[in-house]
C-alpha cells in the first residue's frame, strides 16, 4: 500500500485547506468586513449560529480570540472567572486573561475526563463589596467557563447534562453569572456524542468553537452568543486587533469546514484515534487510558528501556511519524489529513522501534 509521508499527527490544526476550499476562496464574494459588509462572512456567522442554536455569531481570527471575547463581554474588569485547572484558557492563553481582560481566574479541580464537580462550582462562586453576603476581600464571580472537549484530559466529551449540572449549580448562588463554553472542538464533543452541537451549547450562554481544527479550515473561530453580546464582540475584536477586511475568502474556507461532509468526517477520525490507541496500547514501555479515548486525541504515557517520551517522539520523527512529547507523554491528534493506512503504517513503525 502506497502511504503518504509524514504522517502528521502533531494537531488537528495542521490540516490543508481542501480543492473545495481553495475553489471557494477563489469565487468568495467579499467587501470589508470591519465595515460588515462582507457577504461570505455574513454567511458563514449566519450558520454558525444557527449550528450552535444561538442568536448570533462572529467570525474570528482564532480559538484564543474568540474565548477572550466571549469572557470580556460577559465579565466585568475586576471580575472573577471560574476555570478548570487543566483548560485552555486556564493555561494556554498567554495570561491574557490577567493582562487584557483584567478579570482574576479561580481554578477548580476536573476529573479524569474534565468534568467540574457541581458542589464545588458554587462552592466557588463569590460576591465583592456592596453585594448581599459580599465582602470587600473577594471580587464577584462573573463568568463559569466550560471546555468540551477537553484537550489536556485527552479530547474528552461532556454530555450537555454534565455542563448544565455545573452551570445550574453556579446559577443557583447568582443568576448573575453568564457561562462560556471553550467548544474549540465542540463538533468533536456533538459527533462522539450523536448529539447536535447546539444541545451541547444549550447550557451556555456565549461558546466559541474553531474552523481550524478537525473541521479543516486553515483559519478563524466563531465566538456565539445573543445578539445583544455578539454586538459588543464586534467592538472588543476591533480592539483586540482581529478585524479582518476582506475576510470572505476565509470565510469560505469555513462554510466548507462547516459543511455536513466535514462534520460527519470527525466520526472517522475518532474511530482512527481509536485504532491508533488500541495498537500501541500493545507497545513496550506505552501505558494508555482507553476509557479517555473519546473523540481525536490521543495522550498516551511512555517511560522504556530505551528512552523517555521526548525521545519517542523524536524516533518516530525521524521514520516520519510527527507526534509531539508533552512531559512524559506523548500525544497524536488524528484528523482529516491522515487514513486509516497511515495510522496502520504508523503502528508499524512505532512496533518496530520499540521491539
Ligand atoms: C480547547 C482549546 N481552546 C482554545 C484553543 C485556541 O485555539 P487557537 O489556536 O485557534 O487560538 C485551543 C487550541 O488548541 C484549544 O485546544
Amino acid at each position: 500500500m502506497n502511504v503518504a509521508f509524514p504522517i502528521d499527527l502533531r494537531s488537528d490544526t495542521v490540516t490543508r485547506p481542501t480543492p473545495e476550499m481553495r475553489a471557494a476562496m477563489g469565487t468568495a464574494e467579499v467587501d470589508d468586513d470591519v465595515l460588515g459588509k462582507d457577504p461570505t462572512v455574513g454567511k458563514l456567522e449566519a450558520l454558525g449560529a444557527e449550528l450552535a442554536g444561538k442568536e448570533a455569531a462572529l467570525f474570528v481570527p482564532s480559538g484564543c480570540m474568540a474565548n477572550m471575547i466571549g469572557v470580556m463581554m460577559q465579565a466585568p474588569a475586576g471580575s472573577e472567572i471560574l476555570v478548570a485547572e487543566n483548560s485552555h484558557i486556564h493555561c494556554a492563553e498567554a495570561a491574557a486573561y490577567a493582562r487584557v481582560a483584567q478579570v482574576a481566574k479561580w481554578p477548580l479541580k476536573v476529573d479524569a475526563f474534565g468534568r467540574m464537580d457541581p458542589a464545588q462550582a458554587a462552592a466557588a462562586v463569590r460576591f465583592g463589596h456592596g453585594l448581599p453576603g459580599g465582602n470587600s476581600h473577594h471580587p464577584t464571580t462573573s463568568v463559569l467557563c466550560l471546555e468540551n472537549t477537553n484537550n489536556y484530559c485527552g479530547g474528552t466529551v461532556q454530555t450537555a447534562a454534565d455542563m448544565r449540572a455545573v452551570a445550574d449549580a453556579v446559577r443557583k448562588r447568582s443568576p448573575e453569572i453568564k457561562v462560556h463554553l471553550d467548544g474549540a472542538r465542540l463538533f468533536n464533543a456533538a459527533a462522539a456524542l450523536g448529539v447536535p452541537a447546539r444541545d451541547l451549547a444549550a447550557p451556555a450562554d456565549s461558546v466559541s468553537f474553531c474552523l481550524s481544527k478537525g473541521l479543516g479550515a486553515p483559519v478563524g473561530s466563531l465566538i456565539c452568543g445573543t445578539k445583544k453580546a455578539i454586538t459588543q464582540a464586534v467592538a472588543l475584536r476591533k480592539m483586540l486587533g482581529g478585524g479582518m477586511r476582506q475576510a470572505g475568502v476565509l470565510a469560505a474556507c469555513g462554510l466548507v469546514a462547516l459543511s455536513e461532509a466535514h462534520r460527519t468526517q470527525l466520526k472517522e477520525d475518532h474511530a482512527n484515534c481509536r485504532r491508533l490507541a488500541e495498537g500501541l496500547a500493545g507497545l513496550p514501555g506505552i501505558a494508555v487510558d482507553m476509557s479517555r479515548v473519546q473523540t481525536n486525541i490521543l495522550f498516551f504515557d511512555y517511560a522504556g528501556a530505551k528512552g523517555d517520551a521526548a525521545w519517542l517522539a523524536g524516533a518516530l520523527r525521524e521514520e516520519g511519524v510527527w507526534c509531539l512529547a508533552m512531559g512524559t507523554r506523548v500525544r497524536m491528534v488524528t484528523h482529516r489529513d491522515v487514513n486509516r493506512a497511515q495510522i496502520d503504517r504508523a503502528l508499524q513503525i512505532a512496533a518496530t522501534l520499540l521491539k
